[in-house]
């Protein structure tokens, strides 16, 4: 995956400044002033020409390529509205167009005058983020199976022209931190489209083990099936037990933080795979169930963004990789099995299978001794119900954990959304025969799952991140790289580098 680069720069005459294409925000009715009256100079009064003929008004959502002038080949209006009614959302939905609208050009690189905006001070560095992040995530492409795939995208560059007040440091700061993100979307987005039979845990594997080779600070270790029974891992191993494909615990250890300093840990559901197993999925949209480890391919985009950010923290990314399969060897609705925990489980639905994996997962977890255990998974069909696509869904064992991922999610604009994990809810795990089921009721069939996962972490601070409605779209169909954004953010704001 080639890059684009992004820098800060305070742009002392915008006529001369070189670039491919000039992107320009105005606000509705304000006039042009400093860079922008430069750029219309430059260019024999374009801009204020568009303004006067009525063909731009600087309306939010608006737009004009106009040719270029000066040292800039393109220009490139983007309308802002009013400047007292621009906030955060209306310049993340200005960077979205920039991004729209640079990329249908051939430009290899857009000069982005940001200075031109009023916005509050503090929210200029997200802002910034938010553009690196979109312009990298903008610029994947989906290449692995396809034979031709569609030729990639001309921009390399992007230069950003800050204003005096914002320190060109904490600028490059902010769209460093936006790439990596964005990057690391793009590696969840890559994993996650990845067909089931390329996908496999074995194939999570070796993409751990490579990524641990690239980088000196990163250690893998893959546990295999028979470490996991020797380990107890019955209900894990249940998940597994109907498939050709062996299970995989993959753990991947940043050290990016003092030696012996408590860890982050995040826990990814790796079903590469979930066909429901014995309690078979009907057929529609069978083929999306390959999206099952996008909790996955989260801790892996996450792990990526940390590890380019050198972040001074530890972190651990466990991935309990599976494939959900039924056959004459598979797990059958009223098996009871016992999880390393020592909790017996009786299976009532083996589609609810990443509760399985997952339990296995986070109470090996422990032996970090974590500081925050984090797990991310597409659990629930019940979640998508309450929440569709907007929010991921969260669910935390102590309040603070959960406001740090609700305010990591607001920053970065990939966002959560908290459901109760109140005892109540715990008495429809009851089982006859084992000391819980892995299914509840009809009812809040997300909070239940979230619940059956709390009986394993009890003893840390735990939340768990339901992705099965933010983790791909539909139409067209494609992984989104959810919530790696949040996550990012979540490591940025432990390792003391807030924006
Ligand atoms: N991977 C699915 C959840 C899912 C379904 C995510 C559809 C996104 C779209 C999970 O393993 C599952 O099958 N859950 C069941 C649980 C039920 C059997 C209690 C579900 O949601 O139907
Ligand atoms: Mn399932
Ligand atoms: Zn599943």
């Amino acid at each position: 995956m080639s890059r684009i680069r992004f820098s800060a720069r305070s742009i002392d005459n915008a006529g001369t400044a070189t670039t491919a294409c000039a992107v320009l925000p105005l606000h509705a009715g304000a006039g042009l002033s400093g860079s922008a009256r430069e750029l219309d100079e430059a260019c024999g009064g374009g801009i204020s020409d568009a303004l006067k003929l009525g063909d731009f008004s600087a309306k939010a959502g608006e737009s004009l390529l106009l040719p270029g002038g000066g040292g800039a080949r393109r220009i490139l209006l983007l309308g802002c509205g009013e400047a007292d009614k621009f906030d955060r959302a209306a310049a993340r939905k200005l960077c979205d167009k920039a991004i729209q609208k640079v990329r249908a050009t051939q430009a290899a690189d857009a000069l982005v005058y940001i200075n031109q905006v009023k916005l509050k001070s503090q929210d200029l560095p997200v802002t910034l983020a938010y553009l690196a992040r979109e312009f990298t995530a903008a610029s994947y492409r989906y290449t692995a199976t396809v034979s031709k795939p569609r030729p990639a995208g001309k921009l390399r560059r992007v230069v950003v022209a800050v204003p005096g007040s914002l320190p060109l440091r904490l600028a490059g700061r902010a769209l460093a931190q936006g790439s990596a993100a964005g990057h690391g979307v793009n590696v969840a987005k890559d994993l996650a489209n990845l067909p089931g039979n390329v996908c496999t845990p074995n194939y999570l594997a070796r993409e751990a083990r490579k990524f641990g080779r690239g980088n000196d600070k990163v250690s893998v270790q893959v546990l295999e099936e028979k470490k996991m029974r020797e380990l107890g891992m019955g209900s894990l191993l249940s998940v597994s037990a109907g498939s050709r494909e062996p299970a995989k615990l993959i753990v991947m250890q940043y050290s990016g933080g003092k030696r012996g300093e408590q860890p982050h840990v995040l826990v990814g559901k790796g079903i590469t795979f979930d066909s429901g197993g014995i309690s078979l999925k009907p057929g529609a949209k069978m083929d999306e169930m390959k999206f099952d480890m996008g909790g996955a391919a989260s801790v892996f985009g996450a792990l990526a963004a940390a590890v380019e950010l050198k972040l001074p923290i530890n972190i651990v990314g466990i991935v309990a990789a599976a494939e959900n399969m039924p056959s004459g060897t598979a797990t059958k609705p009223g098996d009871v099995v016992t999880s390393m925990s020592g909790k017996t489980i009786e299976i009532l639905n083996t589609d609810a299978e990443g509760r399985l994996v997952l339990c296995d997962a986070l109470t090996y977890a422990a032996r970090y001794k974590p500081a925050s255990i984090i797990d991310i998974a597409t659990l629930t069909g019940a979640c998508i119900v309450a929440l569709g696509s907007h929010a991921s869904g969260l669910f935390a064992n102590k309040d603070e954990l959960a406001e740090q991922l609700l305010a990591a999610g607001e920053e970065a604009h990939d966002r959560a959304w908290r459901l109760p994990l109140w005892d109540d809810y715990q008495s429809s795990l009851k089982s006859n025969f084992a000391d819980m089921a892995n299914i509840g009721g009809p009812g809040a069939g997300t909070i239940t799952a979230a619940c059956f996962l709390s009986r394993f972490c009890e003893d840390y601070n735990w939340a768990h991140l339901d992705i099965a409605g933010s983790a791909w779209d539909g139409a067209p169909k494609g992984a989104t790289g959810r919530p790696v954004g949040l996550l990012t953010q979540y490591l940025v704001d432990r390792a003391g580098k807030t924006l």
